[in-house]
């Protein structure tokens, strides 16, 4: 599996039009913070699709890659801990191509027509509910390099690299919540990420060009119940407050179930790992 990441990292830098060292370079930017010059783009953006977008249906060793995704974004398949090790390269490719980007796009475009066609109540009422990782920043440099969730979760060095705060933009996400902001719909995040991670979490967000948001809501450290639960139950509470949840957008399908779930949700793709 070092093969496969090794041979997409390398791919990576190559689209990217440079060397290998351009995988680190890109990092070291992102700890020196540089904002300027899209540093952490390279990483999610200016990639081409390298599979072609119907050529490769990812069947290797008999794991049909493409009909595994399809029955995890449908949530047809739960609970699963890792990627199939035979569909690394297939969601390698899916991520650092166009498809990642292209099916974003799709659900942000549906967000966006929606949102427009929203009548507001006049009272700065309405919020709309993101999520954080894998909806408004991106892990997919921390996922480049470990297997594109072929490896179980590794809580220390996946936190190590929440605290860099150097994770980049989703910018499909990004142009829909700008959008929400010229309407007058307030933001609001509800992360799964823990209460000793709101200083790193809000200069990550600033850092990557977020701003104006209403509330940011983390987990309590040591909080020991499901997703649903706790996302649900903050939900709620925006609810109490006389808030409308007009729109609610996630990557994991524990964002968006659990009433209150928003009067509409949307489902980012998500390939790399499931939290139930
Ligand atoms: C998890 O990450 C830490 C920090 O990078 C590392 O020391 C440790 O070996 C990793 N654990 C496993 C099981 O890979
Ligand atoms: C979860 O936390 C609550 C309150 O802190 C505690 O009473 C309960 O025993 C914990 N449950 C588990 C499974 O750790």
């Amino acid at each position: 599996m070092a093969t496969a990441t090794a041979r997409l990292v390398l791919l990576v830098a190559l689209v990217a039009g440079s060397s290998c060292s351009a995988w680190a370079a890109v990092q070291v930017a992102a700890d020196e913070r540089q904002k300027e010059a899209d540093v952490a783009a390279p990483v999610i953006h200016a990639l081409r699709p390298m599979v072609g977008s119907a050529g490769d249906l990812g069947r290797r060793g008999g794991v049909p890659c493409d009909s595994w995704r399809l029955a995890v974004e449908a949530y047809n398949k739960r609970d699963w801990r890792t990627v199939p090790v035979d569909c690394e390269g297939y969601v390698g490719h899916y991520m650092l191509g166009g498809h990642y980007r292209q099916d974003s796009g799709d659900v942000v475009d549906e967000a966006v027509a929606y949102a427009e066609g929203l009548k507001l109540g006049g009272k700065g009422k309405e919020v709309w509910v993101f999520d954080t990782d894998e909806t408004t920043l991106s892990n997919l440099p921390y996922y480049a390099t470990d297997g594109f969730g072929t490896k179980p979760y590794n809580a220390t060095s996946f936190n190590e690299y929440v605290m860099e705060g150097s994770a980049p933009v989703l910018p499909e996400t990004q142009r829909l919540y700008n959008k929400l902001i010229s309407l007058g719909i307030k933001p609001v995040f509800v992360t799964g990420r823990t209460e000793d991670q709101r200083a790193i979490t809000v200069a990550n967000l600033r850092r990557e060009g977020y701003s104006g948001w209403m509330k940011l809501m983390l987990k309590p450290v040591g909080y020991n119940g499901t997703a649903i639960g706790f996302k649900s139950g903050e939900r709620q509470k925006l609810q109490d407050a006389g808030y409308v949840i007009v729109g609610n957008i996630g990557d994991q399908w524990s964002d968006i179930l659990g009433a209150p779930e928003g009067a509409r949700t949307f489902k980012l793709p998500d390939p790399l790992y499931y939290i139930g």
